[in-house]
């Protein structure tokens, strides 16, 4: 008896050791204990100076972080904002100074802390919070952002409680997130590369998180799945977001796809959901520079290693909707999309090539068509047109067979939708 235990435990060893072995370098993968060491000194004021200040307003704006820190009609960096995950609600902090609810006693040391390793004083933070790519900041833009926030109006807004099942509920579980999925880099110039790909990678992977929306989210929620800004739908929201390399973005030139940017409009299209509030909230007020530096990086993308799945163009007949579909098509959507689906120039995007239309995901477009959408208002697009809803006046058949013909046109050959395809975009939360 005593022997054949024996040999149990000898067995089992190895395979306990392999185990702990793993866990261990998974452990130090994440960088070990250094992101528990939260520093908590005491906050000292530094005088203001008022071009850090502006500086910080900047990249706060390119960050999206009063996007993500404020309600909708609430006061601005005071947090609550709900983020819906599959594994249930997450709510965004207080930024402003107050000193209980807020960063008011916050050090230097520990802001930057935060935003390099994702670890604050109320533990590990969920990743809904983008600090895998805030990780690669450099230090100066990381203070200009903490003096930006310490002159915002102090508001006493304590956090809400988050809504998660349990593990997700505990902070601690998301150490096994981390092992597998936190691999923070710093930020390193590639030096055969010119100075504006080099500041537009910077924009891109650090600042401004594109990939946090532009990649497909695998298990537990870990980025990416698909390939690096390889395109993705965002979890619970239900908006598509294409890739963007060379490819994606090939009928864009680089000085287009920067207005694209700044103005939230172009020729080739028109920015709507989550980016429109990206680019009312944030891009547009990327200086002409930076825009066309994240232009520049963004066409250097080859997709080699990223096949741009998304967009299957498939040899079909039309069908017997196609009838329908022209008849639908001319009656609702020509005045504006015209007759050729080249659209307006500025005003109303074509439906020839466009990424909603192509994309083998079907999502924008109908959301589009269902519940309608507004461009945001910008400097270089101050009244920006909108496109009305369809949910009323159209039937799920109508809409398909729409979709079905206009994803059949000038050229365009993407797979048919069916009804279901409508009916799934019923349990998507509308924002
Ligand atoms: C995509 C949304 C999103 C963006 C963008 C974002 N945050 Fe957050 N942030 C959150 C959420 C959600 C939390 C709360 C996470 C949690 O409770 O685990 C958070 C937490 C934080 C915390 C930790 C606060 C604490 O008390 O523990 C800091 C600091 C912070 N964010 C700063 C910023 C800054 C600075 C920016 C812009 C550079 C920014 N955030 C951009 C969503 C976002
Ligand atoms: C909150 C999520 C989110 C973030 C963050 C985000 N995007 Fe988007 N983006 C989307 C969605 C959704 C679309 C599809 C709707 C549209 O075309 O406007 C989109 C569309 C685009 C398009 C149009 C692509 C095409 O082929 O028509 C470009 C270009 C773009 N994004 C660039 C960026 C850049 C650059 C960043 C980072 C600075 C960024 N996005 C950050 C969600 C996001
Ligand atoms: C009153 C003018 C108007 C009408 C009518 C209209 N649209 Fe639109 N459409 C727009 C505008 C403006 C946008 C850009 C919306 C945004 O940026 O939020 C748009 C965007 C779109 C897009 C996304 C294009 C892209 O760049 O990816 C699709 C698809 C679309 N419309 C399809 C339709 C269909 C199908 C119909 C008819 C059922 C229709 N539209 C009727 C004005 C209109």
């Amino acid at each position: 008896m005593k022997l054949r235990r024996g040999i149990f435990f000898a067995a089992l060893a190895p395979i306990v050791l392999i185990l702990v072995g793993i866990g261990g370098l998974l452990f130090l993968l994440q960088r070990g204990f250094a992101p528990m060491q939260v520093p908590r000194i005491a906050a000292v004021t530094t005088p203001i100076n008022a071009d850090v200040v502006e500086h910080g307003r900047y990249l706060s704006r390119i960050g999206n972080c009063g996007i993500c820190h404020t309600t909708r009609g609430g006061a601005a960096f005071a947090g609550g904002r709900a983020f819906d995950t599959p594994y249930g609600t997450v709510y965004s902090t207080n930024l402003t100074p107050d000193q209980r609810t807020g960063l008011g006693d916050w050090s230097l040391e520990e802001f930057r802390h935060v935003l390099r390793n994702g670890v604050s004083r109320h533990g590990f933070l969920y990743p809904v919070f983008p600090f895998e790519n805030f990780s690669k900041l450099v230090d100066a833009d990381i203070d200009a952002l903490f003096a930006y926030l310490r002159s915002v109006p102090s508001v006493d807004a304590p956090a809400r409680a988050n809504a998660l099942e349990f593990p997700e509920s505990r902070r601690g579980a998301i150490l096994l997130w981390r092992m597998f999925n936190y691999r923070p880099q710093k930020f390193i110039a590639d030096a055969a590369q010119s100075a504006a790909w080099n500041r537009g990678r910077y924009l891109v992977d650090a600042l401004g998180h594109c990939a946090f929306c532009h990649s497909t989210r695998g298990p537990l929620a870990s980025l990416p799945a698909s390939g690096y800004l390889a395109g993705g739908v965002i979890p619970v929201q239900g908006w598509y977001a294409p890739a963007l390399d060379d490819t994606s973005l090939t009928r864009f030139s680089i000085d287009e796809l920067a207005e694209f940017l700044r103005a939230g409009t172009s020729t080739h299209g028109a920015a709507y959901g989550p980016m429109a509030e990206v680019v009312l909230n944030g891009l547009q007020y990327l200086t002409a520079e930076d825009a066309i530096a994240t232009a520049t990086y963004l066409k250097s993308i080859r997709v080699a290693k990223n096949p741009p799945a998304e967009i299957r163009k498939t040899e079909h007949d039309l069908g017997m909707n196609a009838g329908d579909g022209l008849a639908l098509y001319e009656k609702n959507c020509a005045d504006c999309h015209g007759k050729d689906g080249r659209g307006k120039e500025n005003i109303y995007p074509p439906l020839r090539d466009a990424v909603s239309v192509l994309a083998s995901d079907p999502t924008n477009a109908l959301r589009l068509v269902l519940y309608g959408g507004v461009a945001p208002t910008t400097e270089l697009n101050p009244r920006p047109y909108s496109m009305p809803p369809f949910a009323q006046q159209l039937s799920s058949t109508d809409v398909v067979a729409i979709l079905n013909y206009v994803r059949q046109q000038w050229g365009n050959r993407s797979a048919p939708l069916t009804p279901a395809d409508v009916v799934r975009m019923q349990g998507i939360v509308l924002d």
